[in-house]
């Protein structure tokens, strides 16, 4: 009998006693190891003449697939049979009672950003953000407001360094300009945030939040920003009419630039929106400057488009029925519990946002 098939043969013999992994292990080492009974057939090689060689490197060859097949399955067994085992010790008892109702509550701004996100994601804007901390020139300069602009001073910014090029940005806007520098038009995006201003009274905090919205095409005007907003208002109030107004007003970056109100009556001491002779400003909003696409490198020529902003803070109380601003950022949890919304509750055009 060959060696080859001797090695065969004792191979078979002590693989059919395996039981356990560790024991395959041992036997792999011995077949294989450096030492091994099939890895010293290998060193043999050399010796032999070539007709030999071709035949004993072919049976070597054989063996070794052979063994290594062998070896390999049963590990593979041995693994199942491990896995399975564990499974076993591992059964989930759906019997058990589910845990109490959790009583963590979403803030109205958190609940109130989901809300518009929804309501603008069904008319194609996604949703963008950018960082709290801006260089001046996102903030002013690549927005049309220069230097020595009036504008500036009526943002009561917080600089961050003594030559005034880092700040906490003063709006949301200047995401406007990062977003049309990183890539090619169309543009249909909205932006909320933190903005901060140096302002603190029952109306205004000095860390606040803001929606931006930015459409940049072809041939977009102001009767799709009408559109837009009108849209906008009626889904976010969830009312079916409603009375909007444009003032003309000025922003350094939109010309023409208008401010926003909607018409309102007291009914009870509450507020209802879309109906009465009262008006109230809710948001900013114009046609891009062309000096801005510029700035960004959009042709002003082929692209132009709107852009708005809103306080959302102010929508949050206008639509909660809250009537101090302060309120919003003390983490008092008796106010979070009675104002706050069920976190499983997630606001969708389609089933109503706020119910
Ligand atoms: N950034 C302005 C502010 O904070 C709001 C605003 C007005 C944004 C008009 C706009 C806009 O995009 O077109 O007061």
């Amino acid at each position: 009998m060959s060696e080859i098939k001797q090695i065969q043969l004792n191979f078979e013999e002590k693989f059919r006693d395996i039981s356990s992994k560790e024991d395959l292990q041992i036997l792999k080492t011995e077949f294989f190891g450096k030492n091994g009974l099939i890895s010293t057939q290998f060193k043999k090689m050399g010796s032999l003449n070539e007709n030999e060689k071709k035949i004993f490197a072919n049976d070597l060859n054989n063996l070794k697939d052979f063994v290594t097949e062998k070896i390999e399955n049963k590990f593979k067994e041995f693994e199942d049979l491990i896995i399975n085992e564990k499974l076993k010790g591992e059964k989930i008892d759906v019997t058990l009672p589910i845990r109490s109702r959790s009583n963590g509550k979403i803030h109205p701004v958190s609940q109130v950003i989901d809300e518009i996100s929804s309501i603008f994601s069904e008319i194609g804007f996604s949703v963008v953000e950018g960082p709290d901390v801006e260089s001046e020139y996102n903030n002013f300069t690549a927005l049309n407001t220069p230097e020595d602009h009036p504008a500036r001073d009526m943002h009561d910014t917080f600089y961050l360094d003594e030559k005034k090029k880092t700040l906490l940005r003063t709006h949301t806007s200047p995401v406007q300009i990062r977003t049309m520098m990183k890539g090619k038009p169309p543009f249909k995006i909205i932006v909320p945030g933190r903005t901060y201003r140096c302002d603190s009274d029952q109306t205004h905090a000095p860390m606040f939040h803001q929606l931006e919205g930015l459409h940049i095409d072809k041939g977009i005007n102001m009767g799709h920003l009408k559109g837009c907003l009108n849209y906008f208002i009626k889904e976010f109030f969830e009312v079916k009419n409603i009375k909007m107004r444009f003032r003309p007003s000025h922003f350094p970056f939109t010309e023409p630039s208008a401010e926003v109100d909607i018409g309102y009556r007291l009914k009870d001491g509450k507020i209802v929106i879309g109906e009465g002779d009262k008006w109230l400003e809710i948001l900013g909003c114009g046609m891009v400057h062309p000096n801005v696409l510029k700035n960004t490198k959009v042709d002003a020529k082929k692209f132009q488009g709107f852009a708005f902003g809103i306080g959302i803070d102010r929508l949050a109380m206008l639509k909660y029925g809250i009537n101090d601003l302060r309120a919003f950022f003390e983490t008092d949890y008796r106010w979070l519990n009675h104002y706050g919304f069920d976190p499983l509750d997630v606001p969708t055009n389609y089933r109503g946002l706020s119910r």
